[in-house]
């Protein structure tokens, strides 16, 4: 298994994830405007990776900015990073914990290095606790599915997208590690093909079954292949159970509910935003129209056509039939029994 990212104390080593599958290239990050370029550029990507790789950026943001005010410039530090994608609620999560903690220990009189040390270790925990987290995660996800078991995903909620061992693809991990995993149908994930080049990648390298289909090709491939469940990842979860995740989500959630096969999201509880009632205000990456007129470089699209390019949609609750976490797996009525999981200690 590739490491997303390697901290180094000085420096965050981030695995460059656009050029895989054909080249394995690692960046160094010195500072914490490099991390933010790489989270915009998605070279690192994937809500939990992009969360611990924020709580990192923080560090060096720390270490570049010692003198007072540290506590204000800690807070543009993370407003910046934040501004670098909206809609995965990790990316301030991890931010917001690495502020939490350097409020704590400033109020009883840390500075200097002492400080940053604090903040180096909460940054380290934020990365170890999301593997283990993935883990319990696949444990509990791996008891839903059936032997043999047909699966099918969207984009990557693999290792690649956390610190190890994935959320939608940990469950499919510890299913396959219990001999139940007959086969994964990896949806190549329009435009930049996470799918294609990082789930069909991370799965082949580890010989676990794993077939491409274009997008198009979902819901006919769930009727025809027999398809048991659908699993994915999230990048935001309201208070209701509306989820954000790749565009082409909602599609395989609508396509499940028609076919009526199990639709489950997997996701850790930095995932989840209770300040958001539901789904209406998460907000949603619109990214640049290249995405979609350009196909490796090449033009596929009159240069005068509109582009509409969103690069995350919200599939209602009432189309999920239960979201995984480290904690358990929530079942409807979600608005209640979310927050009563996300209460209870790991
Ligand atoms: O644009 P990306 O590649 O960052 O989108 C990633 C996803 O949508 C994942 O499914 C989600 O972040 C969960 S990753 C465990």
């Amino acid at each position: 298994m590739l490491n997303t990212m390697v901290w180094g104390g000085d420096r965050l080593t981030l695995l460059d994830q656009t050029k895989l599958p054909a080249v394995t290239e690692y960046i160094d990050c010195f500072d914490h405007l490099r991390v933010k370029e790489a989270i915009a550029r998605l070279e690192v990507r994937g809500a939990p990776a992009i969360g611990a790789a924020a709580a990192f950026a923080m560090v060096l943001g720390a270490k570049h900015s010692q003198h007072e005010p540290f506590l204000s410039q800690l807070e543009e530090i993370a407003a910046d990073l934040e501004s670098a994608r909206p809609t995965a609620v990790n990316l301030a999560w991890g931010c917001r914990t690495i502020i939490d903690t350097a409020k704590k220990f400033y109020e009883e009189g840390l500075r200097g290095s002492l400080l940053l040390k604090k903040l180096e270790e909460k940054a380290v925990a934020i990365y170890e606790e999301d593997i283990a987290a993935n883990k319990k995660m696949g444990e509990h996800g791996a008891a839903l599915l059936p032997k043999e078991a047909v699966v099918l995903t969207h984009c990557n909620a693999g290792a690649l997208a956390t610190c190890g061992w994935g959320t939608a693809l940990g469950v499919v991990r510890s299913a396959y590690l219990q001999g139940k995993i007959k086969m994964v149908y990896s949806d190549e994930t329009r435009p930049l093909l996470q799918g294609a080049r990082l789930t069909a990648y991370e799965l082949a390298e580890e010989g676990i079954p794993v077939t491409c289909i274009t997008d198009g090709m979902a819901a006919w491939t769930m009727k025809e292949k027999k398809v048991d469940c659908v699993i994915v990842g999230a990048d935001r979860i309201a208070a209701n159970g509306d989820t954000a995740n790749k565009i082409g989500t909602f599609n395989l959630a609508l396509a499940a509910r028609a076919l009526h096969i199990p639709f489950y999201v997997a996701a850790p509880a930095s995932t989840f935003d209770l300040h958001l009632a539901d789904g209406s205000a998460i907000p949603i990456e619109e990214r640049a129209p290249e995405e979609i007129k350009k196909f490796a470089g090449h033009i596929i699209a009159p240069e005068k056509a509109l582009v509409y390019n969103p690069a995350f949609d919200v599939t209602p609750a009432a189309l999920i039939t239960a979201i995984i976490t480290e904690k358990g797996v929530i079942r409807p009525p979600y608005a209640q029994n979310i927050s009563r999981l996300l209460k209870n200690k790991a």
